[in-house]
């Protein structure tokens, strides 16, 4: 009888390669990692070495930190005294830590979902604070360690950053600047022992759409079935890019697809199409209107 292989339905990110990545790394900071793609990149890493030593830095306690290598700052990264005292916090980890690479991984933020003339203006600017003052912020404070001793800085952009999204304005806006930040940052350090990645994520399951003010996330989180990926699987596909240095990875041949549409639009018939979609999106979202509605 022909023997069958079972695949496995988590998906994993060991490989040699990855082992041999993490092998190098003493020190992983990261922003965020209390939910979605933030907890899911460190539980990952965590997996194949667990004795790498994780500093977190978000409001809450990430529910999986319990080991002496897990060490949490309770931050609200918008506020920039908070974060001043943050980095130092983890300034002080890096000088304590074993000879090794550090990883930065920018990964806090959220979004807002909805018509900018109707959003909260306090929350549109505290929405920039996080998703692009905080990852310059604390990637300027902790650099000359990274440069010092090698490593990467992770930055957790979307793909939302390549076009402009009506209803989500000001978040696109954000991640355009991560993505375009992050990519110019790798150039400069090209000559140096560090590298950067962007990470472009399309819709994922994790707390997002909510904490963006969606109604009612279909499918367990996500925003779209045909489009959703895990939060697991984000992680994984950014654990290969970063061990194969790349400098950008849009996750899954969907999202690149609709990541390309510029590409062929330009970006102001790209701010139509994404108008379009979204604003039938909003309709079904508190309306429950149906495919076909008359928009
Ligand atoms: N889910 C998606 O569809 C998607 C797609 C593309 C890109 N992304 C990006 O992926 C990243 C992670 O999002 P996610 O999907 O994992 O969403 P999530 O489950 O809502 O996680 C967001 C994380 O950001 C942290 N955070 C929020 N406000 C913060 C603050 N003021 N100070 C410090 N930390 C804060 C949260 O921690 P605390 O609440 O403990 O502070 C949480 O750990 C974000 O940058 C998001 O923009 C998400």
């Amino acid at each position: 009888m022909k023997a069958t292989r079972l695949k496995s339905s988590k998906p994993s990110a060991r490989t040699k390669s990855t082992e041999a990545f993490l092998s190098r790394v003493s020190l992983v900071v990261v922003t965020g990692a209390s939910s979605g793609i933030g907890g899911a990149l460190i539980k990952a890493i965590l997996e194949i070495r667990p004795t790498i030593t994780v500093c977190n830095l978000s409001r809450k306690k990430p529910d999986f930190f319990s080991k002496e290598s897990t060490a949490h700052y309770g931050v609200d990264l918008t506020d920039n005294v908070s974060l001043e005292g943050a980095a130092d916090w983890a300034q002080a980890k890096i000088i304590k830590a074993a000879p090794g690479e550090i990883l930065l991984i920018n990964n806090s933020g959220f979004g807002d979902y909805g018509p900018f003339a109707e959003r909260d203006r306090i929350k549109q600017l505290k929405m920039i604070d996080l998703n692009v003052k905080a990852v310059v912020d604390l990637t300027s404070r902790l650099l000359p360690q990274l440069l010092e001793r090698g490593g990467s800085v992770v930055n957790i952009a979307s793909t939302a950053a390549f076009q402009p999204t009506p209803q989500m304005a000001t978040y696109a806006a954000s991640k355009a600047f991560v993505l375009n930040w992050s990519l110019a940052l790798n150039e400069e350090l090209r000559e140096t022992r560090v590298h950067a990645l962007a990470v472009c994520p399309g819709p994922t399951r994790s707390n997002f759409f909510k904490a963006a003010g969606f109604a009612s996330p279909p499918g367990e989180g996500g925003l779209n079935k045909w489009l959703d990926m895990t939060s697991e699987e984000v992680a994984v596909r950014t654990l290969r890019a970063l061990v194969r240095g790349q400098t950008l990875v849009v996750t899954g041949w969907k999202n690149l697809l609709i990541a390309s549409l510029h590409r062929f639009v330009g970006k102001e018939q790209c701010a139509r199409i994404a108008g379009l979609a979204m604003r039938k999106l909003r309709l079904e979202q508190f309306y429950g209107q149906s495919k076909g509605s008359d928009v």
